[in-house]
């Protein structure tokens, strides 16, 4: 196996020039394959603004992120954000039914060679604890619980090779939330040392068991934890 990091921000900055604030100090951060990284931090700290910086959702001020060791040009975004996936915070969904939703992604050019899979589908939402008629619900009437494991299967369906999660589970139950981690564990199985995440949550102990590696945000400056109360291991 190779030492490049799937993902490496080298030098990644994000201000908002409006308010001349700065949301993410200069920050430089590898993730290799089979890597599990979590990151705490209070609220505004700027973890969301961190990974939707390293998901190059939103233009960064400063740095640039490398995949496989080499720069992206505009070319190849569609193809890094389909491997390096973010799931929101709030998931946005479509009008129509779950499966609507699920099958969304398979109208964009960039999933052209692959194809809804239904079986798959409904594997995936009952492994997240959903009975058969998660499928056919309406998006709308999901609770916030039940959107956000609608926008985990889209994307899971879809086979990434970097998960950024960002508090996938901060609206639900605590057995729907062992149901999501149980989904993003089969997910590295099924790519032994191949796959790699990055976990945003509130709750410690999920931290603790969704990474071997602990960083914290405060005030845009991203760290290893070091205390022991932040430290999960
Ligand atoms: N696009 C933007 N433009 C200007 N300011 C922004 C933008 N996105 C986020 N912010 C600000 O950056 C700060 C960090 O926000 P962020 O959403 O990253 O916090 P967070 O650490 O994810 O918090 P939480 O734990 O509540 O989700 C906040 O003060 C927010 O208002
Ligand atoms: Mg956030």
């Amino acid at each position: 196996m190779t030492d490049v990091p799937l993902v490496l921000a080298d030098g990644i900055a994000r201000r908002d020039a409006q308010r001349a604030q700065t949301l993410l100090q200069p920050t430089t951060f590898a993730l290799r394959a089979g890597e599990r990284v979590a990151i705490t931090g209070p609220s505004g700290s700027g973890k969301s603004v961190f990974l939707r910086a390293l998901a190059l959702l939103d233009p960064l001020d400063a740095g640039r992120i490398l995949w496989h060791g080499a720069p992206l040009g505009r070319a190849a975004l569609p193809r890094y954000r389909r491997n390096v996936a973010y799931i929101r915070q709030r998931p946005a969904l479509v009008d129509g039914s779950v499966e609507d939703n699920l099958r969304y992604p398979f109208e964009l050019g960039v999933y052209r060679d692959v194809r809804f899979d239904r079986e798959r589908a409904s594997l995936l939402a009952e492994q997240a604890g959903r009975s058969s008629d998660f499928l056919g619900k309406p998006a709308s009437e999901l609770s916030g619980g039940e959107a956000q494991i609608a926008a985990l299967i889209r994307v899971l369906q879809l086979a990434p090779e970097v998960l950024l999660l960002d508090e996938p589970t901060a609206a639900l139950d605590p057995a729907s939330s062992l149901a999501i981690e149980a989904l993003v564990e089969a997910w590295f199985e099924a790519a032994p040392g191949r796959h790699a995440s990055v976990w945003v949550s509130h709750d410690l102990a999920q931290a603790a068991r969704m990474s071997g590696r602990h960083l914290t945000m405060r005030a845009g400056v991203l760290e290893e934890a070091t205390s022991p109360e932040e430290s999960p291991r």
